[in-house]
């Protein structure tokens, strides 16, 4: 499993690819609006998370046809070369991708919460799927389930044929709220889960490493005073 960092916090993100575990990054409307984005300030804010990152990095469309939606994918993947699209699960958004994956453009497509869509995605061309386990558990749903469901369909299907230059398709774990739905996605299958920066923080943390750390510590401060 790869790990991206779901926010568009330019020193989370800083942080996170220093402790040398981050494959990439996913942003979304809400995330930048969350840090203070402003309008004009969206590709180039995308530029610096390239930047920082070896890696691919989500960056959404807003736009609600499939001919804006390719508009705005190729202005997108023009600002670096590590860009990756992400398209809501829709008509117009797969009608999108397919254009965009036959650019040769690699998308993401996002809000989605079901097999048929994921198989949709996948048949349009796109490069990553992006099935939501919090929200589900927001309406009392299992998203870990749904989660499931759609790495083991996928996984039924070779869909290399509609995929650009024949290449896997990966699935994200996104929504993600806690360790938990990430260990359980890793026990899935799942190929990356992207998350927030305080539940990456978690993944580090474990008691039984503190205490560990703790009395290590103390020992060795005997070891010094002998
Ligand atoms: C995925 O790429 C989305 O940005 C994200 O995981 C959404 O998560 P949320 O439900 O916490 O907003």
């Amino acid at each position: 499993m790869k790990f991206f960092l779901d926010t568009a916090d330019l020193s989370e993100i800083e942080e996170a690819a220093s402790w040398g575990a981050l494959a990439g990054v996913t942003t979304n409307p809400s995330l930048y609006a969350r840090i203070g984005g402003k309008l004009d300030d969206f590709h180039n804010h995308i530029k610096r998370i390239c930047e920082i990152v070896d890696g691919p990095v989500s960056a959404e469309s807003v736009a609600m046809t499939r001919d804006e939606i390719v508009r705005d994918g190729r202005e997108l993947a023009a600002i670096a070369p590590n860009v990756v699209v992400k398209v809501p699960t829709m008509v117009e958004g797969l009608a999108a991708t397919r254009t965009l994956a036959d650019e040769g453009i690699p998308v993401n497509m996002t809000l989605c919460f079901s097999v048929p869509q994921a198989i949709l995605a996948a048949r349009a061309g796109a490069r990553y799927i992006s099935p939501f386990i919090g929200r589900f558990d927001d309406i009392s749903e299992d998203g870990l389930d749904q989660l499931n469901n759609v790495v083991q369909a996928i996984a039924n299907y070779d869909f290399t044929d509609s995929t650009v230059n024949g290449e896997q398709i990966e699935i994200i774990a996104a929504s993600v709220r806690s360790a938990n739905h990430v260990t359980q996605a890793a026990l899935m299958g799942a190929d990356i889960a992207t998350v927030p920066f305080g539940v990456l923080k978690k993944m580090v943390q474990h008691p039984l490493t503190d205490r560990g750390l703790d009395a290590f510590m103390k020992d060795w401060e005997k070891v010094q005073n002998a």
